[in-house]
């Protein structure tokens, strides 16, 4: 298995190319299952993720072979006597949560889904209710039984969904089953995440009727059917905030190449509060580091601070002289990387869902691992300012969901490299 050995100091400096968004091209991907013929999708991030979603697609009758080379991927429906498999086994679930994706889209145009039920992860319970309450609503049967959910629906109708809470994937699902319903959708308290908007357009592009996606309610006009198309995949704001942050915390000075400011509004707020100078630029948004400020920090759904983005800024309040609080309102159990980073140093207190940074004091490197793909990033970042030699182990996490991030900070001056563990 592979680790990566980071050694501490240095200060980031150059430009970073920032790959297509992991969790926009996870739910388009599910989305080409939709119309007739074959769509194309360019900006695809080659990662462990998107691979695992194109075998799920594979699995499921769809050619998805050109496997994101060129970071591009076509996705065409089986053809001939080839009959789609409507199921998505428990195997690649179990490996990747957001296979689930493939509901909406399957139920809406085959009338038929079985989906092996994600249980809980690292980071939470992670429930699907909501998920099943939207198609529920649009009329369909949903039977759980031996680990999997099954649902049925002739024609989903549409109807008014209320969400308990704004989901990101599941308010993605009831889009994608609307798309093709009969009737009127509406999805209110949906998530406004960029990944939602971005659905959005590309469902339009397809010929769908969605209005609103990116706002708290989206409204959905069923269609008959939806038509290929290609696209090309938004910037990933996450990994983009990543390297904000290394770039932060070293006293660096990095253009993200291809960051979308206007999606990044609570990360760019917090990272000057912290002592960044961040300023929107042609190719993308430059972030110079300066003294590291304490602050305190909420997650919340977008347009909130993301849940997404809080280990690595638990990081960078380890830099910063002072006391600084950060609460996780999202995921019940994300703070996986604390006792990490405790051993390399960190004066970190949780309580409930707060954790309390005394930061200031240098961290120093050790060993370390996570089981969730943010807390392996915080990780990294913490080795590039640790004293000595950080080793973070278990990097298939990373591999889900940074692509070549050893590269792209290689390029920038860090010191690091990918290496085989005994
Ligand atoms: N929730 C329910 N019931 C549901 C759905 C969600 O109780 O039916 C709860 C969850 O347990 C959680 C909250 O609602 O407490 C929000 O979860 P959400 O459904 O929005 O998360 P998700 O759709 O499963 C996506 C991202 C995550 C990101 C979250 C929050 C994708 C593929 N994944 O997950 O990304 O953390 O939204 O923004 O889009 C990551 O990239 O590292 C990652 C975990």
């Amino acid at each position: 298995m592979d680790k990566i050995v980071v050694e501490g100091g240095g200060r980031l400096v150059g430009k970073i190319p920032i790959s297509g968004a992991k969790n926009a091209a996870l739910p388009l991907l599910a989305a080409a299952l939709l119309p007739s013929g074959a769509s194309t999708f360019k900006n695809v991030p080659a990662l462990a993720d998107v691979r695992t979603m194109a075998k799920l697609l594979r699995m499921l009758g769809w050619d998805a072979d050109s496997g994101g080379k060129d970071h591009t991927l076509t996705i065409a429906p089986p053809t001939g006597k080839k009959k789609p498999k409507l199921e998505a086994p428990y195997d690649l679930v179990k490996t990747m949560r957001a296979s689930v994706l493939v509901l909406g889209p399957l139920v809406a145009r085959y009338g038929r889904a079985r989906v092996s039920m994600p249980g809980g992860c690292a980071i939470g319970a992670r429930p699907i209710d909501q998920h099943l309450k939207g198609l529920e609503a649009m009329g369909a049967k949903v039977t759980l039984a031996h680990g999997y959910v099954d649902v049925e629906a002739k024609r989903l109708k549409g109807a008014s969904i209320m969400l308990d809470m704004p989901t990101v994937t599941g308010c993605e699902n009831i889009m994608m089953a609307a798309a093709l319903a009969k009737g009127r959708t509406v999805i209110e308290n949906a998530a406004r995440e960029p990944e939602v908007e971005e659905l959005g357009l590309v469902l339009n592009k397809m010929g769908a009727k969605v209005k609103g996606a990116g706002t708290p309610i989206i409204t959905i006009e069923g269609v008959d059917d939806l038509q290929p198309i290609e696209h090309s995949i938004m910037p990933d704001r996450i990994e983009a905030g990543t390297f904000a942050v290394g770039a932060a915390m070293t006293k660096g000075d990095v253009l993200l190449e291809g960051a979308r400011p206007e999606h990044m509004d609570a990360i760019i707020a917090k990272l000057r509060t912290m002592g960044a100078v961040v300023t929107a630029e042609a190719g993308g948004l430059r972030v110079k580091g300066g003294d590291v400020i304490p602050a305190d920090i909420t997650t919340q759904p977008h347009p909130g601070f993301p849940t997404d983005m809080q280990a690595q800024f638990m990081v960078l309040a380890c830099m910063a002289r002072g006391q600084s609080v950060i609460k996780e309102m999202i995921f019940e159990n994300r703070f996986m990387h604390v006792p990490e980073l405790g051993r390399m140093g960190a004066d970190i207190v949780i309580t409930g869902r707060a954790a309390a940074i005394r930061g200031g004091k240098p961290l120093s490197g050790a060993n370390v691992m996570a089981t969730d793909l943010r807390a392996s990033a915080s990780l990294i970042l913490a080795g590039l300012v640790a004293q000595g030699k950080t080793e973070v182990l278990r990097v298939y996490h990373l591999d889900r969901g940074y692509e070549s991030i050893e590269k792209k900070l290689k390029a920038v001056g860090a010191k690091i490299k990918r290496a085989k563990d005994a």
